[in-house]
């Protein structure tokens, strides 16, 4: 299958609607930070004190076997919150987030989160219910799901997600980094076919 059959974009409407309700719930947590970006601590902190308030992400849940969803909670000009539910074999591979900060938080179930460790293979680390994990821009990881249908995680972006690297191996093992869209669904099996040791 072609990668753009893959990687057909979603209803757009649905996924970066949020209701105001929820908006409006996510933004009481939402540090006051004088117009700069949040550190790291204080996204895994926004992230943490939604998943703790189920109110603010249970109603926007999808469990779709067919492919990863992910719906926007919140988002102004410093920050995007997210709420990601991941079904068995879902995962995003390898990719980093451009110049945002990333913090996340377990919600339900569990994600597993990878960092490539050379020459070995990989960090891992299960991220259940009030499992935290943060990085700045630069961060390296990957996230598939582990346990429950759907796993789902909360996850917080400073600046707002709009870019992602996307890391790929061609035919002759040479690994590149391709930017896409920080809102478009990242999906990546090459690195996992060509090394599967590392992911
Ligand atoms: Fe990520």
């Amino acid at each position: 299958m072609a990668s753009t059959d893959i990687l057909t974009p979603q209803d757009w409407t649905e996924v970066v609607s949020p209701p105001s309700e929820i908006a409006d719930g996510v933004a009481a947590f939402v540090p006051d930070t004088a117009g700069q970006p949040l550190s790291t601590g204080q996204l895994a902190d926004l992230s943490q004190a939604v998943a703790e308030r189920e109110e603010l992400w249970r109603p926007m849940v999808v469990a779709d076997p067919d492919r990863r969803r992910y719906r926007l909670l919140y988002e102004d000009d410093r920050v995007d919150v997210w709420v990601i539910m991941w079904m068995p074999g879902q995962g995003t591979g390898y990719h980093d987030h451009a110049i945002s900060g990333v913090g996340v938080c377990g919600a339900e179930g569990m994600a597993i989160e990878k960092q490539m460790v050379l020459p070995e293979g990989h960090s891992e680390v299960e991220v259940r219910p009030g499992v935290r994990r943060e990085g700045p821009a630069g961060y390296i990881h990957s996230v598939a799901h582990g346990e429950g249908t759907p796993a789902i995680t909360i996850h917080s972006y400073s600046p707002p997600l709009m870019e992602v690297g996307q890391y790929r191996v061609d035919e002759q093992g040479i690994l590149r980094r391709e930017i896409e869209h920080g809102r478009r669904e990242l999906l990546d099996n090459s690195i996992a076919e060509f090394a599967p040791d590392i992911v």
